[in-house]
């Protein structure tokens, strides 16, 4: 059995694309393997987040993982500022963390450019938290994203490096969790690209029905197809890789015919993909409001992670230190 860590942001909500991709791929991996999920609330502080705000977002983020299927049960549910061992680990990394390696991180680099006047020596070790996060655990699998690849690559460095340098083969070199083709894709309304965040073209579990159907309505598409057998242009293409997500086979068929005898009328396609997404959605979203309001089954969830992934932590700590040479007098 794999261990896998994974750190969920603790900005931003969950959207379809989340839905249909990571968090899909949460709920099979945690009846697979020993999971750890926490939300990184200590690589938030980079952006500098209003105290009044950070709680809120780390609140939300956990009712809506929990409400779509993350059972703190089976997986290990935890906030990492809640694991205090995590900093203690990072500091010890960071002394053979190399300036050099840190400064040529892309995502650093990104950094550099979008935010030039908050620079902070927590971004540019960014990736020796994220390190110690995944062998805090002494994970062998995190799943990754894209934009995460070099960071999963410095965590294998960083771990091999702390082997080397102590002659002991303590750290495993953790692994990107594969998970071949299920991987789906979701588009968004915009007709460019994928479903995102910060593109504004995403639909969000939280979104109420009326907020759903105003987006879906205001999606981008074209003018119609003019001969029959024509392809469709990407952002209808685009809409009808959502509806297959959503909707019934049979739905899909009567607008894909539609389509083809060029009788296609955009206005009705939406509607009806507005309201299977809606199917999908509003259970989640009802799920979470129920979360939210139970504080006390929230703050159960969160000591009881907590204390699971304090005990895991404190002893991977506890080595460490012996390794490195400290000693009780
Ligand atoms: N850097 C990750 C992201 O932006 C979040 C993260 C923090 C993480 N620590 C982690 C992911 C450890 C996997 C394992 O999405």
């Amino acid at each position: 059995m794999d261990t896998v860590v994974s750190g969920i942001r603790s900005t931003g909500n969950l959207h379809l694309g989340n839905y249909f991709g990571a968090v899909k791929n949460f709920l099979r991996m945690q009846h697979e393997n020993k999971c750890f999920f926490f939300i990184a609330d200590y690589h938030a502080l980079t952006t500098h987040p209003k105290p009044e705000d950070l709680h809120g977002n780390i609140r939300q983020v956990l009712a809506e993982y929990l409400a779509c299927g993350i059972d703190p049960e089976v997986a290990t549910v935890f906030v990492q500022s809640d694991v205090p061992e995590v900093s203690e680990l990072y500091l010890l990394l960071n002394m053979n963390a190399y300036i050099g390696e840190l400064e040529r991180t892309a995502s650093f680099k990104e950094k550099v450019r979008k935010q030039p006047d908050n620079i902070n020596a927590g971004l540019l070790t960014y990736p020796v938290l994220m390190a110690a996060d995944i062998i805090i655990h002494k994970a062998n699998k995190v799943p990754v994203g894209k934009d995460q690849e070099q960071h999963l690559e410095m965590t294998r460095r960083f771990a091999r490096r702390f082997n080397m340098m102590y002659g002991v083969n303590y750290f495993p070199e953790p692994d990107a969790y594969n998970f071949g083709q299920q991987l789906l894709k979701i588009p968004g309304l915009d007709g460019t690209g994928k479903m995102g965040k910060s593109e504004g073209n995403g639909i969000f579990l939280a979104d109420t029905p009326h907020e759903i159907r105003k987006k879906v309505m205001r999606a981008v598409t074209d003018t119609g197809p003019t001969a029959p057998g024509q392809e469709p242009s990407e952002p209808v293409k685009n809409l009808f890789t959502i509806m297959k997500v959503v909707s019934d086979q049979s739905v899909v068929n009567y607008f894909t015919d539609k389509f083809a005898s060029c009788e296609i009328r955009y206005g009705d396609m939406k509607k009806q993909l507005a309201e299977d997404i809606i199917k999908v959605t509003d259970p989640v979203r009802e799920r979470i409001n129920e979360i939210l309001a139970d504080k006390k089954y929230l703050a159960k969830v969160v000591a009881s992670g907590a204390e699971k992934a304090r005990e895991s932590a404190a002893k991977t700590v506890r080595e460490v230190r012996e390794i490195i040479g400290y000693k009780p007098f």
